[in-house]
């Protein structure tokens, strides 16, 4: 299919930047908001132009125009589907925004489970590829499965939690060619939510906060609440400051480089892996760097949390792609260990 055989839902040089957290110039030659799945159906077996998922664009970083078509996730609707003797099941569109999929569950029906995953940005479709995760929580906890509109065999894939292969921001999505040229796309996501709820409040954080709160056993909503403040304290609103969450993963290393480094700085924060590996916070590491608050051109990394890059009024992809060159050789050179972005680059 080219450019003159697209349906007419599709529309031509449309700006980006406005649909994406980080604000960074550039343009889709083709753009299609894509609302059901007979619509993919529509633009299956294309392999002409290249291809690109958007949901709330709030994992992105625009390098600059993109001569292929972008497809914006607006596949909306959620709503209890079943429930059993041990769990509520709830299903919703790819399109539908996370943190009001999130509010509704404890706010419709009280079904807890999802409270440590508020506030986080973007659409539920987008949320399983990288497997958001927060305050001790992450998505594969709650994922019972997902469906996905095969663009190049037209059909629809069904994936259980297994099938996924969750990890750490990680998942299936992100590997084994299913991203390549944006062949997969989740279309609706359906959560498994257990009865006998347990609050996770371990993350230090976050039991500050209910401390603070003199919350002794908070409920769901409260959870929540506590998630919101914490969060808009140490992180900032992309319509005030555009960013784009953390910039880069916290990174996993092999048990003897973690011993290694915590000899030698015993502030590092360390989280052991059930796989012997340790998980070193990526934002101690980069403000030791010195980067914490500094800025490159126009772009910098936040002063509250120096994991999040943020663009400080007009940056562009160039310069976002050099800060975060500049802070992964700082963090190498100091400390040897290997920063990987976490945003996907179009
Ligand atoms: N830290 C610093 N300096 C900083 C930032 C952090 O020393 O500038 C230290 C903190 O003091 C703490 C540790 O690093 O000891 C961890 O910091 P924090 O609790 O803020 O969490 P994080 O590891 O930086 C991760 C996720 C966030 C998630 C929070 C809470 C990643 C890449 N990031 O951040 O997720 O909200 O934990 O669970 O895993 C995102 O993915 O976009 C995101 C915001």
């Amino acid at each position: 299919m080219t450019g003159r055989q697209l349906p007419d839902f599709v529309e031509r040089d449309v700006d980006l930047a406005t649909r994406t957290t980080l604000a960074l110039p550039g343009r889709a030659a083709f753009y299609a908001e894509i609302r059901s799945t007979a619509q993919l159906e529509r633009l299956a077996g294309t392999r002409a132009l290249r291809r690109f998922v958007l949901g709330a664009g709030s994992n992105l970083v625009l390098t600059g125009d993109f001569d292929g078509i972008v497809l914006h996730m607006a596949i909306s609707g959620r709503q209890l589907i079943g429930e059993d003797d041990d769990a509520w099941y709830v299903r919703a569109g790819a399109g539908e925004n996370w943190h009001q999929l999130v509010n509704w569950t404890l706010v419709k029906g009280c079904w807890p489970g999802l409270e440590n995953l508020a506030l986080i940005p973007g659409t539920v479709g987008a949320a399983p590829i990288q497997n958001i995760g927060a305050y001790g929580l992450e998505m594969a906890d709650r994922l019972q499965s997902l469906e996905a509109f095969d663009l190049r065999t037209g059909k629809t894939l069904r994936f259980d939690r297994d099938a996924c292969r969750f990890a750490y921001r990680d998942s299936i999505f992100k590997h084994e060619g299913w991203h390549l040229n944006a062949r997969l796309v989740i279309t609706r996501v359906t959560l498994r939510l257990a009865k006998a709820w347990r609050p996770l409040t371990a993350y230090a954080d976050l039991a500050a906060e209910l401390d603070r709160q003199q919350l002794g056993r908070p409920n769901a909503r409260q959870i929540a609440d506590a998630v919101i403040a914490v969060r808009r304290r140490k992180l900032p609103d992309p319509a005030v400051l555009p960013n784009a969450g953390s910039f880069f993963h916290n990174p996993l290393v092999d048990a003897a480089v973690g011993e290694r480094l915590a000899a030698a700085h015993p502030n590092l924060p360390r989280y052991p892996q059930a796989d012997g590996r340790v998980k070193l916070a990526a934002g101690w590491l980069i403000e030791q760097s010195g980067w914490k608050g500094r800025d490159l051109g126009r772009a910098g990394m936040y002063e509250k949390q120096a994991l999040v890059l943020v663009n400080r009024g007009g940056a562009t992809g160039t310069e976002v792609v050099a800060l975060a060159r500049a802070v992964q050789a700082s963090v190498g050179e100091r400390f040897g260990v290997e920063l990987t972005p976490e945003p996907v680059f179009l």
